[in-house]
């Protein structure tokens, strides 16, 4: 048994988790922020990291007490140093540094997009999860923030092949979903409207950049502008008339599948899911690789999972939709499998805000 604390303040979740082994999860506590941020219509990292200065000890000692184990259970600490938000990245960091230096134990600074990696091996309710089987292995990491196709040779050993030039997939939705009067975040709003929406009724382009890995998002988006101005479906309309707001019920039955923002929310969704799907599939071929593993918040849309797993031969993973998003059991996973491999970080571990997985291969 080797029990985790991982700790994760990235960005506008504020997140504590208890894990065994890299894999069983015991607890997985999330303050998120996203009720916060939906008036600005997307993170402001001010807010954010005041939010989590209040959050984050009453987060960590309910990750404590719901897995049930003291400080002298623990093995070690880990905490996200980047990539992310300054401020917030900075809540985390001080705050671990504090509980490892009282509680004299080893301190495991992490990278923000190797936890989501990670987010492949862990189960939930104490189970195991379904650790990918053999390496070397292919991820697409598709978060608000970070779109990169990485060859994972071993634990802990990454090459980029590829990454976005402009926007990130999820900042994508997030954008498309604002001008299309969605509620903040973009993503899982674009999906649910998307269902009663015909994805061949726009023609959107398809940004697929010659040989490379390389993906671009800002077109598209252009794209999806100038068709929702020709509509004259601009945020303030749309919001008005059609948008499905968590919980709020009702206007999900003012549209029918032929309303213009359902249609062009799943054309948009459908070009995106194209380009992850084609990059990744020309990445896979002729790479030997054993397995493709999917990760971040855009790794819990439906087509993109059912799409990919149709394109390729290759088995492919996917975490739980609740370990895509921001989480803490991902830090404390890829923390069991740095410690190990006997990495530990020294009391000088500061937030790196501009953190990359991987360089340029
Ligand atoms: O990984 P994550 O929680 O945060 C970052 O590290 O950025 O990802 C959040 C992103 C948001 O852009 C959100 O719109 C997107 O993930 N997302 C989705 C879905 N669920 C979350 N995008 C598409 N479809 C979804 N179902
Ligand atoms: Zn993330």
């Amino acid at each position: 048994m080797t029990l985790l604390l991982g700790i994760e303040t990235s960005c506008d979740e504020t997140a504590a988790a208890v894990v065994d082994d890299g894999t069983r999860v015991l607890s997985n506590v999330v303050a998120t922020q996203i009720d916060i941020h939906r008036r600005y219509g997307g993170v402001f990292p001010e807010v954010a990291s005041r939010q989590h200065v209040l959050s984050i000890l009453p987060v960590i000692r309910e990750a404590m007490e719901q897995a049930g184990v003291s400080w002298a259970d623990l093995e070690a600490i880990a905490v996200t140093y980047g990539p992310g938000l300054t401020g917030s990245l900075l809540v985390g960091v001080n705050v671990a540094k504090g509980l490892a230096w009282a509680k004299d134990l080893p301190l495991l600074g992490i990278n923000h997009l190797e936890g989501h990696i990670y987010a492949n091996w862990l189960g939930s309710d104490g189970r195991r999860g379904k650790t990918p089987a053999s390496f070397p292995l292919l991820c697409l990491i598709v978060s608000g923030g970070h779109t990169e196709l990485v060859l994972m040779s071993g634990h802990g050993r990454y090459r980029l092949l590829g990454r976005t030039l402009d926007d990130a997939a999820g900042e994508a939705f997030d954008k498309v979903g604002r001008l299309l009067g969605l509620p903040y975040p973009g993503g899982p709003a674009i999906q649910e409207v998307a269902c009663t929406g015909d994805p061949e009724s726009f023609r959107l382009p398809r940004a697929l950049l010659g040989e490379g890995y390389d993906f671009s998002f800002s077109g598209l988006k252009t794209a999806v502008l100038r068709e929702a101005q020709k509509l004259g479906i601009g945020s303030d309309h749309a919001s008005t008339r059609a948008v499905p707001r968590k919980g709020g019920g009702g206007p999900k039955s003012s549209y029918s599948g032929s309303f213009p923002v359902s249609d062009l929310a799943a054309s948009f969704q459908e070009a995106v899911v194209d380009a992850l799907v084609s990059k990744t599939q020309s990445a896979v071929s002729g790479s030997g690789v054993r397995a493709v593993l999917l990760a971040g918040g855009v790794a819990s849309n439906l087509l993109l999972r059912t799409r990919m797993a149709a394109a390729l031969t290759e088995q492919v993973y996917f975490p739980e939709p609740k370990f895509c998003t921001d989480n803490a059991a991902m830090i404390a996973s890829a923390g069991h499998f740095r410690l190990e491999a006997g990495h530990r970080s020294g009391w000088d571990l500061d937030v790196v805000p501009g953190l990359v997985l991987g360089g340029r291969g």
